[in-house]
């Protein structure tokens, strides 16, 4: 059995108004679960008992109670990379980690330490500048993996920021990025933090060497070797950019790097929250670990999470996620699952290196609600595009003013509901007779005013955002993620397809600085030339 099985069973679904299945009563509990204190609601989804059996019934024909093992325990389920996937074993009990990672374990808890001292001696001040100053800022650079991560957390756990220190983040090489920083901050209070898990991204290392220079230029010889960290697998050329060896925090290529946050990547955000609130942001994510290895696949909440974005995708054919949640705190959590999720997911070759013929990644996008509202909702709402939705919001908002959370909150709801019952054409007459407009007005007006409806949505519930659930949050959607990769026989954990452009921006760096290149097209070679004279004339 294949995904193609779904496409035959979705016949029926397709035409099914999704309202209709609340016929059932027990809908309601019967699709909602709870797990690692988040609450998911997926009862106005479009499926039913039987679809959702036979998504099951797939996901163990394809092997995914083995293939969770082996991700657990270590299996070189990267193939074309011949790497283990094992970031979970970042956040589980040193136990875990010596049962797993054997010999290398204590590398990993060592590495820990490292990182959880250098948060205490930043903070009590024993590590301090190259002209003896108490740091104030910390200047991380990064980009995709190394960037993501920090950013998410750093927003969503801003009641948090327990230390005093104030953390930025530079990730694109546009210069306007590091400029807009590098106005704010005094050289000699700034601790410097490079990540790059290869250490050969041009955008992080010409960006690292900006920050070299500006930090060498105002700063006694010592300035690097006392204020400048790295995270990297890469201990060579760290060393060659002159980072001392002390104040490298090693990572390992069983870490992906939109899955690095749990590793010494997440530095500058334990800088921000403190080490307990890092550990427990850790703890949070173990907990739903522990939840996707040891609950039924129908009681599983990224399973269930993954069979019906899987069903959207590939029965429905809906070809994009909106992921909408109600919380300035994750406003950067859409932009963070765009790279988990389309660069995990974003392929249409499997694992055996065959042309795959069904969908895969949906195309992810979304904002902070209510803000949506008043950009793409509209389109939502009455275009013929069927968008599936992940609704995520907290019970209790993290700001004093409590009427402003209730009205949050009930957008949101709205929102979902709006977007499953929608508003028919009688609907919308009927609505317009009680206005008072003439009847020829109303048959002008009412067609306008219909909207699809029918839309498939799941909406997450949490407590309070908090250290432990924002852990449970990103760690539900990676294993949402993995499970979808199982579903689609793909690999989950390379991502060649960045490789061509990256080949592509140093041949045209090369043109434009007239040097001879031969395979670009005639478009980009007449673009370089403006380029080159500075004017679009
Ligand atoms: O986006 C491509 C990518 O390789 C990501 O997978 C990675 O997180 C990012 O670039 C940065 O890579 P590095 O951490 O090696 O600088």
């Amino acid at each position: 059995m294949d995904v193609n099985k779904l496409i035959q069973l979705a016949a029926t679904a397709k035409s099914r108004d999704i309202s209709s299945l609340f016929s059932d009563t027990k809908r309601v509990d019967n699709y909602s679960l709870s797990a690692a204190n988040l609450f998911l609601d997926y009862s106005k989804q479009n499926i039913n008992n039987e679809e959702l059996t036979a998504l099951f019934t797939l996901a163990k024909h394809l092997g995914l109670v083995e293939k969770i093992q082996a991700q657990f325990s270590g299996a070189k389920i990267n193939n074309t990379e011949g790497r283990s996937v094992l970031h979970t074993v970042l956040r589980a009990p040193n136990e875990q980690k010596r049962e797993v990672l054997k010999a290398q374990a204590q590398e990993v808890i060592n590495t820990e330490q490292r990182m959880s001292e250098i948060v205490a001696d930043v903070c009590s001040g024993k590590l301090t500048s190259s002209t003896g100053e108490a740091f104030t800022d910390v200047l991380a650079v990064g980009i995709g993996g190394s960037f993501y991560g920090i950013k998410v957390g750093l927003s969503a756990l801003k009641p948090y920021h327990s230390t005093g220190l104030n953390v930025h983040i530079v990730a694109n090489v546009d210069g306007a990025a590091l400029q807009e920083k590098l106005t704010q901050l005094l050289p000699q209070t700034t601790l410097v933090v490079v990540i790059s898990k290869t250490f050969t991204t041009q955008e992080t290392l010409l960006n690292a060497l900006a920050i070299k220079a500006w930090l060498c230029a105002a700063l006694p010889e010592n300035c690097i070797e006392q204020q400048c960290f790295a995270i990297s697998t890469n201990i060579e050329k760290v060393t060659e950019f002159g980072i001392c060896e002390h104040n490298i925090l090693p990572m390992w290529d069983w870490v992906g790097g939109r899955f690095s946050l749990w590793s010494a990547v997440g530095l500058p955000l334990a800088l921000a929250i403190g080490n307990d609130n890092f550990s427990r942001l850790k703890l949070g994510a173990y907990q739903m670990d522990q939840h996707f290895k040891n609950a039924e696949f129908e009681q599983n909440m990224p399973v269930i999470l993954a069979l019906t974005g899987t069903w959207n995708r590939n029965a429905l054919d809906y070809p994009s996620l909106a992921i909408l949640p109600y919380d300035h705190a994750l406003r950067a959590l859409p932009g963070y699952l765009q790279q988990t999720d389309m660069e995990s997911n974003g392929k249409s070759v499997s694992v055996k290196g065959e042309k795959i013929y069904w969908k895969t990644a949906p195309i992810v996008f979304g904002q902070e609600g209510t803000n949506g509202q008043h950009a793409f909702m509209q389109l939502m709402h009455q275009s013929d595009d069927i968008i599936p939705t992940d609704f995520i919001v907290a019970l209790n908002g993290s700001s004093d003013f409590k009427a402003h959370h209730q009205v949050l909150v009930a957008n949101c709801f709205a929102q979902a509901e709006a977007l499953m019952q929608g508003k028919n054409l009688n609907q919308a007459q009927q609505e317009l007779e009680n206005s008072g407009i003439s009847e020829q007005q109303i048959n002008e007006l009412a067609p306008h005013k219909v909207m699809k409806g029918n839309t498939p949505s799941n909406t997450l519930v949490i407590d309070k955002l908090n250290p432990e659930t924002l852990g449970a949050l990103l760690a539900l959607y990676e294993h949402k993620i993995f499970v979808q990769g199982v579903l689609w026989q793909i690999n989950s954990y390379d991502q060649w397809g960045v490789e061509l452009g990256k080949v592509l921006g140093t041949d045209v760096l090369k043109a434009m600085n007239n040097e001879q290149v031969s395979n670009l097209s005639a478009s980009t070679t007449a673009l370089i030339r403006k380029f080159q004279a500075g004017c679009i004339t």
